[in-house]
């Protein structure tokens, strides 16, 4: 049984101008346990909407949503609570997710103190709570050191270690991962990425890795969609998608994210692929770059 199955999933925006927006626009999909699927796209076309969908944090207008078996479009908002804690996500902006007031302990612990609320009997124990938030922390390479600081002490790195530990505190088998890296600079998005390798292997996490960064998706995904405009226009195998794309747009959005050529090899690079380079002086975000 996949882990998520959703179908002709759909939701709409109001402008400010009263227009209607197909934010996600139809659209269907299935991923397997411990499969990683990339969703790329331009800035806009629908990623982090069809992510919030997944795991109902926006309402759909139509569709069907299945995550482990579930419509958790019917369940009621005690069951959707009480199941949040398997189906958990991580923002783009670590700081803008962590509530400054808190400390680290209390940030990590809060999950395990809402899943207890929803009667998970396991997370009772106070020792127990701070046990697993240690461990957690551990495990994306934060110590103990840690428990009693605030996010507004911590470095960009730290605090999305942070959120990670937080989502993984209450061992959840989905995780959407919303642009996880993409505020952070490149040695730090290395490492971040290395770890949420490991953890989804130690773990059997399945991911949702929503992202600009062609070059990390070919990395890090095992299959890929492409978002246009609320639709998918493309999907398959990593390597099917973005080795050898079919559709114009993923060859458009590939060819803008294209790694600039070194100054070395300058003298041999030919007109167009210069155009090419200089379309992607800021590769990570080439996808923002290419035009509907
Ligand atoms: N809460 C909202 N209210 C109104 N419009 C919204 C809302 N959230 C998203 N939108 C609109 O829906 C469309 C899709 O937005 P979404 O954030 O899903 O795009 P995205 O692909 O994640 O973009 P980015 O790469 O910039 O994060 C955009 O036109 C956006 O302005
Ligand atoms: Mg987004």
């Amino acid at each position: 049984m996949p882990i998520i199955e959703i179908k002709d999933v759909r939701k709409t925006f109001r402008t400010p101008q009263g227009h209607t927006l197909n934010a996600v626009d139809g659209i269907s999909l299935s991923v397997e346990r411990g499969e990683t699927l990339g969703i790329i796209g331009e800035s806009g076309s629908g990623k982090s909407t069809l992510g919030r969908l997944i795991l109902r944090l926006h309402e759909a207008d139509s569709g069907t949503i299945l995550l482990e078996g579930e419509d958790i479009r019917s369940l009621s908002k005690r069951q959707l609570r009480k199941r949040r804690r398997s189906w958990q996500i991580v923002f783009q902006e670590p700081f803008a997710s962590l509530n400054p007031r808190l400390t680290i302990r209390q940030i990590v612990e809060e999950p395990l103190i809402v899943a207890k609320q929803f009667g998970a009997s396991e997370y009772r124990s106070k020792a127990e709570r701070l046990r697993l938030v240690t461990s957690t922390l551990e495990e994306v390479g934060l110590s103990e050191d840690f428990l009693d600081r605030r996010p507004a002490n911590l470095s960009g790195g730290q605090q999305q270690r942070v959120g990670i530990a937080r989502c993984l505190v209450t061992d959840p088998s989905l995780v959407v991962l919303d642009e996880p890296t993409s505020s952070l600079d490149l040695t730090i998005r290395a490492s971040i990425l290395r770890m949420l390798a490991e953890l989804q292997v130690s773990r059997g996490l399945t991911y949702v890795f929503i992202s600009h960064d062609i070059d990390t998706v070919r990395h890090f995904c095992s299959r890929v969609a492409v978002m246009h405009r609320g639709q998918f226009v493309e999907t398959g195998t990593t390597h099917q998608v973005l080795s050898n794309p079919q559709q114009p747009y993923t060859q458009k959005l590939m060819a803008a994210a294209m790694p600039p050529i070194p100054y070395s090899d300058s003298s041999t690079a030919n007109a167009s692929s210069a155009v090419n380079a200089s379309s992607a002086a800021n590769a990570s975000s080439a996808a923002k770059a290419v035009s509907a």
